[in-house]
């Protein structure tokens, strides 16, 4: 995707279409009255019939347009006039990106960008509106024998009245890399299990530190059990996959700058192990790696954007299958750690991988560490498909990880990790047993990685529920890219300052 700012008069831009925008009460922000206004007020007479659903991100498409140089208007809904906030500018730049990736226009200019948000400046309007609009073009390029024919407008101009400063044109470059970020995601995500194995996230991740010039480690199972990985290498025993463990050095400071640690579970299919999942929807369980891509999705964004941290990514990468030397329930395993598990269920594997790499990630004193997991059914039950669950040992870093979520509409709720759940993790035969039963299934999963993150500054985002859609819109979401992006560009920022 192309994508530009410029400073200019949307009625005069020979494109194939321009977006303007207009509220449910008839009223047009300054870009739409000129189109009208060329156009012998054609808009308003659109709108006046009605043609215009109210909800926003509705959208109408006018073709030739007289007094209008481009080839068509997209009349965008901005849903009503004193609603109008961040979740209606999303939709209606959700609505634009919809119908410009849809249609038959090579090339679009979008003038919502300019339309005035309470609290939020042009630059986060910028922000927003170059990654909905790049992210909505996104399509998984899946393996048919006949390839659909590619539609879209490949270049997008996003106009305002004002002058374009140094600043927008950086946000506008910061949105995009949080789309490609989401894109590199979604792309992992859907990709069958069996394309998309432990060694293919190492290839990646090995594919991407030569393009942006970091360094990345790939260790091997006979490290992983000499650094006593017992834990997580328990999970991948029965899986013909070979297990791999991904550790990547992006630098963007000095080299004694303490390091942002990322921490990605990496199941690229789990099947449940012995305590095997039911049968429906079993191939949801592609996207157990979702955590792990939007760690390989926001490494990339940070590298594109040569942002001055450290950032120290990690990918465990496993695939959990039952077989005949598969760990059982009852077994009792020992984690890099030194603490000892006791396996009572197979199926909550997230945590026995997540669990060793949080003990390996102490090794570079980090300035805090963030795990992203699709840890838990129980959050999902929690708090749905809109919502990731946050858990977190320090309060400042909750906070700044919830605002980056709100900022960037990819929002996560802090979930309590009191000492009080601990208890549902005992174990007659171990420190610990890997299940908490059913009462609060996410928090005691959120504890029990807790127990591993003594050392450091932690949060954890379960992921369950947000990083991927079943029914016919079956797919990755790039999520919580959007979040992990605004909340390393925040810290690049504090740098800055
Ligand atoms: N990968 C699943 C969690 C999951 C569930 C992700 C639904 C996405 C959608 C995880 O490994 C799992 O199986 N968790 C178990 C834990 C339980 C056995 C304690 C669960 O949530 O049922
Ligand atoms: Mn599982
Ligand atoms: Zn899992």
């Amino acid at each position: 995707m192309q994508m530009t700012t410029k400073t200019g008069s949307p009625e005069k831009l020979r494109v194939g279409t321009v977006v303007v925008g207009a509220f449910a009460d008839g009223t047009l922000p300054d870009a739409a009255k000129a189109v009208d206004k060329a156009s012998n007020r054609r808009l308003s007479a659109v709108l006046k019939r009605g043609d215009l659903d109210a909800k926003a991100g509705s959208c109408v498409l006018l073709h030739d347009v007289p007094g209008v140089a481009a080839q068509r208007v997209l009349l965008v809904s901005l849903g009503a006039r004193d609603a109008f906030g961040d979740r209606a500018f999303r939709d209606a730049l959700g609505g634009a990106a919809k119908a410009l990736a849809g249609g038959p226009a090579k090339d679009a200019a979008v003038t919502l960008a300019d339309v005035e948000v309470p609290d939020r400046s042009l630059a986060w309007r910028l922000q927003q509106a170059s990654r909905l609009l790049a992210d909505g073009a996104y399509r998984f390029d899946a393996p048919r024998a006949e390839r659909p024919l590619v539609r879209g407008a490949g270049a997008i101009t996003l106009l305002i009245a004002g002058k374009v400063d140094a600043e927008h044109a950086d946000a506008v470059r910061r949105g995009l890399a949080t789309a490609e970020g989401m894109a590199l995601a979604k792309d992992l995500g859907n990709l069958g299990g069996n394309v998309c194995t432990p060694s293919h996230l190492a290839n990646v991740a090995r594919a991407l530190g030569k393009e942006f010039k970091f360094k990345v480690e790939v260790l091997e199972r006979a490290e992983m059990e000499k650094l006593g990985m017992g834990s997580a290498l328990s999970v991948g025993r029965a899986s013909y996959e070979p297990c791999k463990f991904i550790v990547m050095h992006y630098r963007g400071r000095e080299t004694k700058d303490k390091p942002i640690v990322l921490v990605g579970k990496g199941l690229t299919f789990d099947t449940g192990g012995i305590s095997l999942k039911p049968g429906d929807d079993l191939d949801m369980m592609k996207y157990d790696m979702a955590g792990a891509a939007s760690v390989l999705g926001t490494m990339k964004m940070v590298a594109q954007l040569e942002l001055p941290l450290n950032v120290v990514g990690i990918v465990a990468a496993v695939e959990n299958m039952p077989g005949g030397n598969a760990s059982r329930p009852g077994d009792v395993v020992t984690s890099m750690s030194g603490q000892t598990i006791e396996i009572l269920n197979t199926d909550a594997e997230g945590r026995l991988v997540l669990c060793d790499a949080l003990t390996y990630a102490e090794r570079f004193e980090p300035e805090c560490v963030v795990d992203i997991a699709t840890l838990t059914g129980a959050c999902v039950i929690a708090l749905g498909i809109q919502t990731s669950g946050l858990f977190a040992n320090d309060d400042a870093l909750a906070a700044e990880l919830l605002e980056s979520g709100a900022d960037a509409g990819d929002r996560a709720w802090q979930l309590p990790l009191w000492d009080e759940y601990q208890s549902q993790l005992k174990s007659n035969f171990a420190d610990m047993s890997n299940l908490g039963g059913r009462p609060a299934g996410a928090i005691t999963a959120a504890c029990f990685l807790a127990r591993f993150t003594k050392a450091y500054k932690w949060a954890h985002l379960d992921i369950a529920g947000t990083a991927s859609v079943s029914g016919d819109a079956k797919g990755a979401t790039g999520r919580p890219v959007p979040l992990l992006s605004e909340f390393l560009l925040g810290r690049a920022d504090d740098v800055a300052d």
